[in-house]
């Protein structure tokens, strides 16, 4: 579903990613992990198509279809849906028209925002004043109401207390558990990558493939749980050296 070769980006004058090369396949959830500063976030920016993300070089396809250089708006409608780590503020804009924008079932607001205990959210701006997580509820009723078939998920159990990330973890794993999508005709199937740094939300999703960033580029990918606790036990410098168990990419 999709397949990033060779993904250069700068941001701000600055060289960020400097040759990401990875792929989803539909059906799948692959893993992200990474030290802060790593370039995940950018990552996922740049795969949504969100401005200030320039791509020097490399490609982004989606369903076969290079979208490097498509609007932000274009990749939503093929379904390509993202949670941010740090969503902003859309002051003037309530949660329940972006959610009723959003979504083609115009009854789903109320009866989603009740699955997030969000429904007192929903006359109130979009993330203004929202907790942690609220925040991460918000993110994932907008999602639901996007309904997209791949899911970008940036740290979506970060800032979010131990009961919410039950609610988090449970409503992702609905989510990704669903077969049909929008904008896609055809096969069915959905797929994420999911940025993670505690690996919380691998209690709740079944993870396929964990890839480890560092310094802008991949540098081993192999079994998310073992990489997850290889980079708990001997952090990760020595799991960017790949003198770990893991498979080197490339
Ligand atoms: N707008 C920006 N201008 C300059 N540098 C940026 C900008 N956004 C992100 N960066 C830098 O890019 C690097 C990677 O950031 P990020 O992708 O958020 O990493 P991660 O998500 O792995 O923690 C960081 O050094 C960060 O400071
Ligand atoms: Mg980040």
């Amino acid at each position: 579903m999709l397949e990033i070769e060779d993904l250069h980006v700068e941001v701000g004058g600055r060289r960020i990613l400097k040759g990401v090369s990875l792929s989803v396949l539909a059906g799948y959830t692959n893993v992200l992990f990474g030290p802060n500063g790593s370039g995940k976030s950018t990552l996922l920016m740049t795969i949504m198509g969100f401005s200030g993300y320039k791509v020097t070089h490399g490609r982004i396809l989606f369903n076969g279809e290079d979208i490097t250089q498509m609007p932000v708006t274009e990749r939503a409608k093929r379904g390509i849906g993202i949670m941010m780590q740090r969503p902003p503020n859309l002051v003037g804009v309530s949660l329940e028209n972006l959610v009723k924008v959003t979504s083609k079932d115009k009854a789903l607001a109320s009866g989603a925002a009740q699955g997030l205990d969000m429904a007192r959210f929903l006359e109130r701006d979009v993330n203004v004043g929202f907790s942690g997580g609220e925040i991460k509820r918000s993110e994932l009723l907008q999602l639901e109401a996007q309904n997209p078939c791949l899911y970008l998920l940036d740290e979506p159990e970060s800032g979010v207390d131990l009961v919410s990330i039950e609610r988090v973890g449970s409503k992702v794993r609905e989510l990704l558990h669903g077969t049909s999508c929008a904008g896609r005709r055809g096969r069915a199937g959905k797929a994420a990558l999911v940025i993670t740094h505690t690996g919380q939300i691998l209690d709740y999703i079944e993870a396929d493939r964990g890839y480890v960033m560092c310094n802008g580029t991949v540098m081993c990918s192999g079994n998310p749980r073992e990489l997850l606790q290889e980079i708990s036990k001997m952090g990760y410098e020595e799991c960017i050296k790949c003198k770990l168990k893991l498979t080197t990419v490339n």
